[in-house]
């Protein structure tokens, strides 16, 4: 076995995610501390370029709006899970966010006067729940690819220094903080151990646990998952996103954006069904709602595709050139995988896992917290997806994601910077990328007869099969059995490439093992959270129990490998719990 060479660094603060989030947080530690960027991909290959539809505020420029009632939808929104004071904070910062964004340099759409356009997108509305309100600023249907490639631009420009092709695994504590961060090098096989005062993680979701999704195939729950190994406690793993709109089978996302620009869902018979489900908001109702309707549909006989599993979105009544200038990518994406032509045929969907609301547990300026009290892990940060701050708390709203990174990436930048001006670095733990060099060499010389792609689709299949828009105590005692199975599977795996460059079958190996993990951490908090709310639906527990329930979950890795759960008020404000209609 060759012998792994360890390199080492000293930083003031490690970044590890290029993202929004991540390049966010990096133009905020520019110049102020010296900082390294770490990411298992080119900075603008990241996910943030997959966001479509746009990046919601209230700049009030083509309707009356409000952040009051940004927040309010919001809070409904994510069904009253959402701390109400980090809510506040997002949706005052909004309007900043995008001014910002576009003093960068990033090309929004425009009004014929020249201002920053804005459409409608699920769940935002007027007045508190009036009727859809044209909130999300939008680049065509690139918003993130805008803002992922501004955002690069503006870290090239502050000399920003990227470590590309590093895929982080570890991290080492030393004194009760955090010490260092161990990346693995893509083109060589080589581990290098970032000794650093602070971290902050930014490495997105973790949609590939399941099969239909619209993830990339490197959201693997990374960050979460190694922070979940070394005791910190993830929050909220039950919600997890199902976006209604994946194209058919495939899971690729078609932007809400499409219904923002008045695209409408039809069943079998042809018949707008949402008017039935959410009379006042119709299609741009919340996510959760919508895909729980065409779920519905499809259970009581109405759905369309060879197995009855699927509805259509129908653009054919919208003008072409509107969908040329404002969904030219989406509709690109339905010629090129399904070979229809959306302007004079309606697009076979179904709902995709889509957005992770639950993960690594901060307070407001991305310190991770670890406990109830809000006792803050000096040191170690979190921003974007991986991080539940909780602004979205039981389902997010379409565009607020994009908000989410920018805030909460500035903020926790500033946060970090600030940090490391005033710390020492901490010393090198002795052998801080030991577990790391086994869990390589365990891989590459493990004589088991599993292989990832297997053991990959079944935790897919059991995810989307017994985890996904409906859940009840039967399917959910099932998914765990199945990821049960899988992490016994998963300690026979072994790899058939074992050279050092470019070692995908390593590396997407390990992210399995996050994965399983962070599958596990889910499905026993979705077991637990007896009530409906937002994303997590139970047939066997259909209503919201308020009494019982206004409360985040917390799932810590025990040092026997399961699961111990715990609970944290929700953080609540002038928005009590109301019904949630729409
Ligand atoms: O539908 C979309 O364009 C997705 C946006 C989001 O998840 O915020």
């Amino acid at each position: 076995m060759a012998v792994v060479k360890v390199h080492q660094h000293r930083y003031d603060a490690v970044i590890v995610g290029a993202g929004g989030a991540g390049l966010r947080a990096a133009i905020e530690t520019a110049g102020k501390c010296r900082t390294a960027v770490l990411t298992k991909l080119y900075p603008t290959r990241s996910h943030t370029g997959a966001a479509q539809g746009g990046m919601c505020a209230a700049l009030a420029n083509v309707e009356d709006d409000s952040w009051e009632w940004h927040l309010f939808d919001t809070i409904k929104g994510g069904d009253y899970l959402v701390d109400q004071p980090a809510a506040e904070i997002m949706c005052r910062e909004a309007v900043d966010a995008v001014i910002e964004l576009e003093h960068f340099g990033l090309p929004f759409n425009r009004t014929p006067e020249g201002r920053i356009d804005q459409r409608r997108f699920g769940g935002h509305t007027r007045n508190h729940g009036e009727a859809p309100v044209r909130r999300a600023c939008y680049s065509s249907d690139r918003t993130g690819h805008m803002i992922l490639q501004t955002l690069y631009q503006q870290c090239v420009a502050r000399d920003v220094t990227f470590f590309n092709e590093f895929q982080v695994l570890d991290v080492a504590f030393a004194e009760g903080r955090l010490a260092a961060v161990v990346a693995y090098e893509l083109a060589t096989g080589d581990l290098h151990v970032f000794n650093t005062k602070a971290a902050m993680f930014a490495t997105g979701g973790f949609g590939k646990m399941f099969k239909v999704s619209s993830n990339a195939h490197t959201l693997t729950g990374d960050g979460p998952g190694l922070l979940y190994r070394r005791g910190i406690p993830m929050q909220d793993m039950e919600f997890f996103q199902f976006h209604p709109t994946g194209i058919y089978k495939l899971g690729i996302l078609l932007s809400e954006a499409a219904r923002g620009e008045g695209g409408i869902l039809r069943n079998a018979g042809g018949e707008r069904f949402m008017e039935r489900y959410a009379p006042t908001v119709k299609d741009l109702a919340p996510r959760d709602m919508v895909s729980r309707a065409i779920q519905t549909e499809v259970l009581e006989g109405r759905g369309i595709g060879e197995a009855a599993d699927a509805v259509y979105l129908d653009l054919t009544h919208l003008p072409p050139e509107q969908i040329d200038e404002k969904l030219p990518d989406i509709t690109e994406f339905v010629r090129t995988y399904l070979g229809i032509e959306p302007k004079t045929a309606p697009i076979p969907i179904q709902p995709t896992a889509h957005y992770a609301m639950g993960g690594i547990p901060t307070n407001v300026s991305g310190e991770v917290v670890v406990d109830a009290a809000g006792t803050v892990f000096p040191g170690l940060y979190a921003a974007g997806e991986c991080a539940c701050v909780s602004v979205h708390g039981a389902n997010r709203l379409g565009t607020n994601s994009l908000l989410d990174i920018v805030v909460f990436g500035k903020r926790g930048g500033a946060a970090m910077a600030a940090f490391s001006a005033a710390a020492d670095l901490p010393p090198l733990p002795p052998g801080a990328a030991d577990e790391v060099v086994q869990r390589i060499e365990a891989m590459k010389s493990g004589a088991g007869n599993e292989k990832v792609g297997a053991v990959r689709a079944d935790l897919q299949a059991a995810m989307t099969g017994k985890a996904f828009v409906f859940r009840s105590e039967e399917l959910l005692a099932g998914a765990l059995e199945a990821v049960h199975e899988l992490q016994a599977r998963y300690e026979h795996v072994t790899i058939d490439d074992k050279g050092p460059t470019f070692n995908y079958d390593l590396t997407e190996a390990l992210e399995l093992g996050y994965l399983l993990d962070l599958a596990e951490a889910s499905v026993v908090s979705a077991r637990a959270r007896t009530e409906s709310r937002g994303a997590h639906f139970r047939t066997d527990h259909p209503t919201r129990d308020d009494e019982h329930w206004m409360r985040h979950t917390l799932a810590a890795r025990q040092e026997d490998a399961t699961v111990e759960l715990s609970y944290k008020p929700v953080v609540t404000g002038a928005y009590l719990p109301m019904e949630r209609k729409y």
